[in-house]
């Protein structure tokens, strides 16, 4: 209980953040703005944009310049659900317990806010090259250009993250998969790499973004990319369990639309106590990864910890 309140407290201030970088004008473009507000404040888990500033603090960082990276990223998965729930793909009327995007706006500005979503996204990373030089500390010239060359190479490879993880060769790809093989006998590989691509992608997105931004090695991005592997399998399997033996109070989306869809997911293959081991495996396998580095890790354990028996 202790531990769910410091993560709400902790993602009141994620909120702010994203808030902060959230379109404000509105012209002849106001719907579909309206629409893209409509479905980021309806609320969410922010689990994507704590992790990646957890992973940032543990790692040593502590500038603004990852604010803009966690707005992107909520703006990213944002898109992606309403996307999903879209009559074309799962075709679900509910959504962080709200009506979805596209009863509320209709199917075509539902499309246009995904699209604007995403887009929007990389306008606001962007924004990180500017924070470069007012988030360096002078001491002498030398070494605050090379602390800014250093940031900024930091930033270019963060966008590079997260140009690629969404897209064809990660959570897009996952998508396509899910979509076309679905009504098919799925194999434990096709499976894996829908999981691994439909929602590991964005979660191993956002925790790598956090490492490379505080300046982390190849050797420890790659640990915490794995880290971030084993976090995004067993989300999904838990979002599989949850979709059979939650309420609809407490995920705020239509329970069933697996069943609804024909969706062959880990616990149609292996039920749910094999589902449910499954997700504790991979997170201790997680924890176990993070427990070994540098620093206080015990926030981010915790978080890890609490999504195994998450209830939404
Ligand atoms: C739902 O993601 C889609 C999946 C990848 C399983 P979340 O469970 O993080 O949704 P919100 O952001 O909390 O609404
Ligand atoms: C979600 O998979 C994957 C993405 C949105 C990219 P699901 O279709 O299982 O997610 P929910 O259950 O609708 O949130
Ligand atoms: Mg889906
Ligand atoms: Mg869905
Ligand atoms: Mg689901």
């Amino acid at each position: 209980m202790e531990i769910e309140a410091a993560i709400r407290e902790k993602v009141k201030d994620v909120e702010t953040v994203i808030d902060s970088y959230m379109p404000k004008d509105a012209g002849l473009q106001k719907t579909v703005i309206d629409a893209m507000h409509y479905t980021m404040q309806a609320g969410g888990k922010r689990i994507r944009p704590l992790l990646m500033q957890e992973v940032y603090c543990l790692l040593g960082g502590s500038d603004k310049v990852v604010e803009p990276f966690m707005a992107a990223m909520e703006m990213i998965h944002t898109y992606s659900l309403i996307h999903d729930d879209l009559p074309a793909l799962d075709n679900d009327d509910f959504r962080r317990g709200r009506k979805t995007a596209h009863i509320v706006y209709g199917e075509a500005m539902a499309i246009l806010a995904g699209d604007s979503l995403l887009n929007y996204a990389y306008e606001t990373a962007a924004k990180a090259f500017d924070m470069i030089h007012t988030s360096q500390q002078k001491t002498d010239e030398v070494q605050s250009l090379k602390r800014e060359l250093a940031t900024r190479k930091n930033v270019e490879y963060a966008l590079q993250i997260l140009a690629a993880k969404p897209g064809i060769y990660g959570m897009i790809g996952g998508q396509t998969a899910d979509v076309e093989l679905t009504g098919t006998r799925l194999t434990k590989e096709q499976l894996a790499y829908i999981y691994e691509n439909k929602t590991g992608a964005l979660i191993e997105a956002s925790m790598m973004i956090g490492a490379v931004l505080a300046g982390a090695d190849n050797g420890i991005i790659e640990k915490i990319r794995k880290t971030a592997y084993n976090v995004g399998m067993a989300f999904q399997i838990q979002d599989d369990i949850l979709d059979e033996t939650a309420s609809f109070e407490e995920l705020g989306k239509p329970i069933h639309s697996d069943e609804k869809n024909e969706k062959v997911t880990f616990v149609t293959l292996y039920g749910i106590k094999e589902a449910e081991k499954e997700v504790e495996r991979l997170s201790e396998e997680a924890i176990a990864i993070i427990r070994e580095m540098k620093g206080d890790s015990s926030f981010l354990i915790d978080i890890i910890g609490y999504l195994i028996h998450r209830k939404n």
